[in-house]
């Protein structure tokens, strides 16, 4: 199984460390268009092997497309990332012109590959994604509602004071602060509704967190952040590879789902060898509706800035 990893900026290195050291591959391609980045950060990561066990190839190249030739799975984190105070959609001018430029180019040596978009404006991107390549929507899934989930269960797990594997939660809609729906109605430890643990201040806490994940570590680090994204775009390649059909949130392009269409946004999703193989419509109460409307309208505007180039 081979898996190429677009863009070798913090994200994509670190998918590409998580891919190696948890052996979801065997054959990893980092691309980069910044000469020597992909071939340094590959060869450092493969110096690893011996210690940490595994026997993937790691390979860097700089903007050489033919080493991509035949991936079973695609990751494009190409882009600029934020700064802080920036917010994911402030980069749409720049960034629609990279995603669209190397999904054309993958196309040429990969044309069955699934595409994970991760660059940001992220719903956006994997919108562009699809409408540019044509592909069928089994086949552009936008990483985005994994990250945002594990940071809804991590923010859970610290406010009970329990393990995060304990803790099962989803965070739907757009991957943007203001557009992220964190489903806290139905988050459980081990089953246990949290509502019924925690406070409803503790618990709009959690969530208010959640939706400021990105923008809070921005601050902190002076751009995006890169361990948790790198380990939710690897889990999404995993869930591929490995044919799991797990149930995750992924930005894919809705036909009605909803009540929604014409446009890609977090939903439940069904992944497996096929990629995108079913998406799962749950009862939503009437808040959590009207959320994700609200949300989806904001996701269509972001997606108008791209009619001149679709
Ligand atoms: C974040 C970026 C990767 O949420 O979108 O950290």
């Amino acid at each position: 199984m081979k898996v190429s990893i677009i863009g070798a900026g913090s994200v994509g290195a670190s998918c590409a460390e998580y891919v190696a050291i948890k052996s979801i591959a065997n054959h990893v391609v980092l691309l980069d268009i910044k000469k020597g980045l992909a071939e340094g950060k590959t060869l450092d990561i493969y110096q690893s092997a011996t210690l940490l066990s595994y026997d993937t190839k790691v390979v860097g190249v700089t903007n050489d497309y033919q080493a991509t030739e035949n991936s079973d799975v695609v990751v494009i984190t190409s882009g600029i990332p934020r700064k802080p105070g920036m917010s994911r959609e402030e980069l749409i001018g720049i960034n629609a012109g990279i995603v669209d430029s190397v999904a054309q180019q993958i196309l040429k040596f990969s044309p069955k590959t699934i595409f994970i978009v991760v660059s940001n404006p992220m719903d956006t991107m994997t919108f562009l994604t699809l409408k540019k390549t044509g592909l069928p929507k089994d086949r552009v899934i936008g990483m985005g509602g994994i990250l945002d989930s594990a940071r809804f269960k991590t923010y859970l797990s610290l406010a009970l004071g329990v393990p995060s594997s304990e803790i099962q939660g989803m965070v739907i809609g757009g991957h943007g602060d203001t557009t992220m729906i964190p489903l806290a109605r139905l988050a459980t430890y081990n089953g246990i509704p949290v509502s019924t643990l925690l406070s409803v201040e503790k618990l709009n806490q959690v969530v208010s967190n959640t939706m400021v994940g990105g923008a809070t570590l921005t601050t902190l680090l002076g751009t995006s952040a890169w361990y948790a994204p790198g380990a939710s775009a690897a889990y999404l390649v995993d869930s591929i590879l490995g044919d799991f059909k797990r149930l995750l949130p992924c930005s894919v392009l809705l036909d009605g789902e909803y009540g929604l269409d014409n446009l890609c946004i977090g939903v439940p999703c069904i992944i497996g060898g096929k990629g995108l193989e079913s998406i799962i419509e749950i009862d939503l109460d009437s808040n959590e509706q009207e959320k994700l409307i609200q949300s989806a309208h904001k996701v269509q505007q972001m997606n108008q800035s791209l009619d001149s180039i679709l």
